[in-house]
């Protein structure tokens, strides 16, 4: 902490030094009544205090594309990732580095193409782009100011005229700038909730949501140091396991470095060095719980992930393929067919639910918005779907999924029996091959 404020300091002098007329008062001169509350969140702020001045963020040097002269000082509205490194350079180079910085490549998915195609091109920008990160550009009528088709802007993954990626003010509301917002599940649930990844919402209803909001009074979110396990004890938040230190392991910006399985995609994989990855999100976990307890919630959780990959999103997969294959959407738009919904739906929705309400402990995601949700769309949505085509192929492929995969053979067999079943045991034998490890 010292070494960042001293950093702060050498290079407040230094704007001085190279003969800058401008003091943080000039600025404020202005500002201060024009824009109070502003002045006010600043003043108040670590920044503020640490004499860290509106000129030490929004100076620009006249080359930048986005720089103008304003009252005799060379300043750009925008303050990317980079100029926040000058003086937090290994937080910037985690950001860089994480998956939140890339969020803001989307225009090539189905997603994209959905919104464009199905929605118009305002959602595209007050919806994905203000989560994902849109690509900030001048506007062409007014020289060096932004354009207000894409700014305001704070996604996660932001394209910004300096070739840096994502804003920092996605998670440090300026000018305040507080560590203690960032560390609130209220913080991420800007982004992180919803019918395709209800984070937030899995976590309000997980035992340790229920436990935040009734301790968050001892949850010393204002301490300088925010260590599990010595600052606070009482709930982990969304911050706590993604991010946050423990007592042996720092601080990280980069959300990935935790997680060993991707729940995006229609069929889950591993990540690269998943097991370490695991093993970090084990060390914080270990601050209130013991190994077994541990060890057993991710035996539940590696299932589920499996009981969805196995039974249901590779064959919705391999009938999408045929349908494909044997040409049946031919001469039509993408997503201009029932059945291209229907899957979107049993993976982008329901399906991520299912993984991420077993990922973070909520039963209600896991079954009635998760598997519930899957299994109704794969049997009563998609296969029907799949039938009118008449088609020999997808015809056989279904014929022989459901007479022959002992997964799906309880569609054919008798209630009494299957109930029989599954008081003895028998019946869940068929699911055993995804408990091995
Ligand atoms: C000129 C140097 C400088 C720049 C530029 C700078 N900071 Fe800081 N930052 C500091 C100093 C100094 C502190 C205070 C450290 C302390 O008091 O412990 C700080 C503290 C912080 C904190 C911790 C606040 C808290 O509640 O504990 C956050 C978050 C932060 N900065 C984010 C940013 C972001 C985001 C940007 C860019 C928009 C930025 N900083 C730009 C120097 C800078
Ligand atoms: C003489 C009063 C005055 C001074 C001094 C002043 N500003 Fe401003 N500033 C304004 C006014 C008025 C606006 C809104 C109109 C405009 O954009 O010029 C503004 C707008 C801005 C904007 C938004 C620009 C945009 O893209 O719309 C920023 C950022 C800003 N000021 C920062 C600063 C900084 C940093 C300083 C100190 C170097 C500063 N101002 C000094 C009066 C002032
Ligand atoms: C720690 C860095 C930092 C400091 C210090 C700072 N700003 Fe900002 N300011 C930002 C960031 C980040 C944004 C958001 C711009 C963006 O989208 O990247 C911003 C946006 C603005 C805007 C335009 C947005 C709006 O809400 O209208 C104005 C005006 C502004 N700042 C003025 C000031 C003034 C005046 C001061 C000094 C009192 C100041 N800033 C100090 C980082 C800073
Ligand atoms: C409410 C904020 C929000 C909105 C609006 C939003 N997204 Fe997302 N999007 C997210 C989050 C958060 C994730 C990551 C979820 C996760 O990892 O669990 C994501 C994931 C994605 C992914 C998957 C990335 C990958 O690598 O697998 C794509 C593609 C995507 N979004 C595109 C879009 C597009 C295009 C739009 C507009 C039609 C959009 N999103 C609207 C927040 C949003
Ligand atoms: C995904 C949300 C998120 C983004 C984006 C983000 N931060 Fe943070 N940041 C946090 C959280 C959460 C903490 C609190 C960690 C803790 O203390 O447990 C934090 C803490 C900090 C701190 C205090 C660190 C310390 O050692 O106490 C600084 C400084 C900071 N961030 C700067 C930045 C800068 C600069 C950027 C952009 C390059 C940035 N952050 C982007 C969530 C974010
Ligand atoms: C402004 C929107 C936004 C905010 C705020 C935000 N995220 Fe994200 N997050 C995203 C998007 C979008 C993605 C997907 C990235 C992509 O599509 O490339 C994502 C992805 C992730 C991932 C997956 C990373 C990986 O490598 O697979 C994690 C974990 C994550 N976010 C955690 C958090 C946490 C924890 C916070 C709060 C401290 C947070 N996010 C705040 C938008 C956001
Ligand atoms: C008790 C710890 C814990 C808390 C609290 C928590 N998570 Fe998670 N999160 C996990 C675990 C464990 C996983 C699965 C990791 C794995 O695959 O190994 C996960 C997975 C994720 C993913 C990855 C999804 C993907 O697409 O691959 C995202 C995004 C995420 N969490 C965001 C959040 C957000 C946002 C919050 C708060 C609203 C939150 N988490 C709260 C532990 C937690
Ligand atoms: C800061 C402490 C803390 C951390 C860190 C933490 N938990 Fe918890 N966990 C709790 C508390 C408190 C409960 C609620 C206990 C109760 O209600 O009996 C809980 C409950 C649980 C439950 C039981 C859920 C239920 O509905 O019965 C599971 C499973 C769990 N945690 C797993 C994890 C995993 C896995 C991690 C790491 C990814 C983790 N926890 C991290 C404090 C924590």
């Amino acid at each position: 902490m010292k070494k960042i404020a001293f950093l702060g300091l050498l290079l407040f002098v230094g704007a001085y030094a190279a003969g800058s007329s401008f003091a943080a008062t000039d600025c404020i001169s202005c500002h201060k009544e024009s824009n109070p509350g502003l002045y006010l969140q600043w003043k108040n702020s670590k920044h503020g205090q640490s004499e860290i001045g509106c000129l030490d963020c929004h100076g620009a040097d006249a080359a930048d594309v986005d720089a103008f002269e304003h009252n005799g000082a060379t300043i750009a509205t925008l303050v990317t990732p980079k100029d926040c490194g000058k003086c937090h350079p290994k937080i910037e180079q985690e950001t860089s580095a994480s998956y939140h910085a890339h969020a803001g490549e989307i225009l090539e998915s189905n997603d994209a193409y959905l919104a464009h195609a199905a929605g118009g091109e305002p959602v595209a920008i007050v919806g994905c782009a203000s989560c994902h990160g849109g690509k900030v550009v001048i506007d062409p009528d007014a020289p060096n100011k932004l354009s207000p088709k894409t700014w305001p802007n704070s996604g996660i993954g932001r394209i910004n005229p300096d070739g840096s990626k994502g804003a920092c003010n996605a998670c440090h509301a300026r000018h305040s700038f507080s560590a203690a917002q960032a560390r609130q599940p209220e913080n991420c649930g800007k982004c992180h909730l919803g019918p395709d990844h209800p984070q937030k919402e899995i976590y309000e209803e997980s035992k340790h949501g229920i436990a935040y909001f009734n301790n968050k009074e001892k949850m010393a979110l204002n301490s300088d140091d925010w260590v599990v396990g010595k600052d606070y004890y009482e709930a982990p938040t969304c911050a706590t396991c993604h991010m946050s230190a423990t007592a042996d392991m720092p601080i990280t910006h980069d959300v990935g470095q935790r997680i060993s399985w991707t729940l995006r995609p229609p069929v889950s994989k591993n990540k690269d060095n998943w097991e370490k990855k695991r093993q970090n999100m084990q060390n914080v976990c270990l601050n209130c719980h013991q190994q077994r307890f541990v060890d057993g919630h991710y035996f539940q959780y590696d299932a589920q992930v499996k009981l969805y990959n196995e039974k249901f999103a590779k064959p919705a997969g391999e009938i999408i393929k045929l349908v494909k294959e044997e040409k049946l959407l031919e001469n039509v738009a993408a997503f201009s067919n029932p059945i291209e919904w229907e899957y979107w739906e049993l993976w982008h929705h329901e399906g991520r639910r299912a993984r991420m309400g077993a990922a973070m402990m909520a039963p209600d995601y896991a079954w009635w918005h998760g598997i519930y949700d899957v299994a109704h769309n794969f049997y009563f949505k998609l296969i029907p779907e799949a039938r009118k085509y008449n088609n020999a192929k997808v015809n056989a492929y279904i014929d022989n999924l459901l007479k022959n995969d002992p997964m799906h053979t309880w569609l054919s067999t008798n209630t009494g029996e299957i109930k029989k079943a599954i008081k003895t045991g028998d019946f869940q034998q068929i699911y055993s091959k995804l408990f091995a490890q």
